[in-house]
């Protein structure tokens, strides 16, 4: 590249100074590796996978309460276990953030974990690296199929519950809010799709889709009945009914099926199969369950390498509700 003058080269040097540097960072804040403990601490993964295998074994659910932890974890400001930060008198973190508040559980089961870990591996283990590899265990112990889990984050010292309120999507969101949520974190329309698999466990709270059983139209309307049987039209916010209504435990694709049987029990859900730009994708993981598999694998690796923590950042709590 000959320089026309140095008044112009000038300032292109220091712009591909510039990119350069900022692809040197953006590389060393995701150096993730998936062999990062296999002489700090071998049997962390082992550790993890009995802890929640014994977990889901308990109580099925449970697995799907650990795969939307890692989720509500990575969405705000990164995968960094900041949605495991209790509030104290001087401090507020993301539990009563809306999305979370009388929402998401599992934290008992990730204190057991990080319990065991800390007495075989004293502060090697990050919170935010165990909710990694608990969301994947819970996903294989509910028949899902498995992915190689990069580790090496480290815990946050802050959490933010405005972000949290910002960008965790909300079950009201249209299909253009919810590609708009993704795209916000680097996310494909298609990888809202696979993601949004994850609805195939688990359970919603009454108050979360009394709109749609009563006052949606696009709602199989046997469907919406026997919903309105638990959920009623004032009263009773926190009865549960399950995401997937033909397998709630099993981590198939019975989710994309209900969608095109107007089956899905959020409004959100609904969006992704209502006449719009995803419905292909919804059709396309319905009728090829490995399909789904993989791309929902693919993306939740991508999901657990949003902004980590690595290096000398953060640190390693030695209990997942506080900062050291
Ligand atoms: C696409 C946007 C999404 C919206 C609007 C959404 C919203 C919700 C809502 C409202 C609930 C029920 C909470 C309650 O009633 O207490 C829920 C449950 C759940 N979500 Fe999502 N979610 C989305 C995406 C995801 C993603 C990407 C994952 C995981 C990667 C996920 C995993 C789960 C699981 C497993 C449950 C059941 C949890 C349990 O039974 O404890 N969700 N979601
Ligand atoms: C349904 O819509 C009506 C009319 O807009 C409204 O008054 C009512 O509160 C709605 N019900 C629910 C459960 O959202
Ligand atoms: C989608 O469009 C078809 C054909 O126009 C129509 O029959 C159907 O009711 C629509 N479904 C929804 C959910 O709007």
């Amino acid at each position: 590249m000959a320089p026309k003058n140095s008044s112009s080269s000038l300032p292109t040097k220091f712009r591909f100074m510039f990119l350069l540097f900022s692809f040197l960072i953006g590389t060393a804040s995701a150096q993730l590796s998936s062999t990062f403990y296999a002489t700090t601490c071998p049997s962390a993964l082992s550790t993890i996978k009995s802890a929640v295998a014994a977990a889901v074994a308990k109580e099925k659910r449970m697995g799907a309460s650990l795969l939307r932890l890692h989720f509500h974890d990575c969405f705000v400001n990164g995968c960094d276990a900041s949605i495991l930060l209790d509030d104290t008198a001087t401090f507020t973190g993301e539990k009563t953030a809306n999305p979370n508040v009388n929402s998401v559980r599992g934290f008992e089961v990730i204190d057991t974990i990080k319990s065991q870990l800390e007495s075989s591996c004293a502060g090697v283990v990050s919170c935010a690296d165990i909710l990694a590899v608990a969301a994947r265990d819970s996903v294989v112990a509910l028949g899902g199929s498995t992915w190689t889990v990069q580790l090496g984050r480290r815990d946050s010292t802050t959490a933010s519950l405005s972000t949290a309120n910002t960008d965790i999507p909300a079950p009201t969101s249209s299909l253009s809010q919810l590609i708009q949520s993704f795209s916000n974190k680097g996310f494909t329309a298609k990888e809202l799709v696979a993601l949004s698999g994850s609805h195939t466990i688990g359970q919603a709270r009454c108050t979360n889709f009394r709109t749609r059983i009563y006052n949606e139209t696009n709602i199989d309307s046997s469907y919406a009945s026997s919903l309105q049987g638990n959920c009623p039209s004032a009263g009773g916010d926190n009865t549960l009914s399950p995401l997937d209504v033909t397998s709630p435990t099993s981590f198939d694709n019975a989710y994309f099926k209900n969608l095109q049987s107007q089956k899905g029990l959020l409004h959100s859900d609904q969006q992704l199969f209502n006449n719009g730009s995803t419905d292909s994708q919804v059709t396309a993981y319905s009728s090829n369950l490995q399909t789904f598999k993989t791309d929902f694998a693919n993306a939740m690796i991508k999901m657990g390498n949003l902004s980590p923590l690595t290096g000398s950042s953060g640190q390693i709590r030695t209990n997942c509700r506080k900062v050291n």
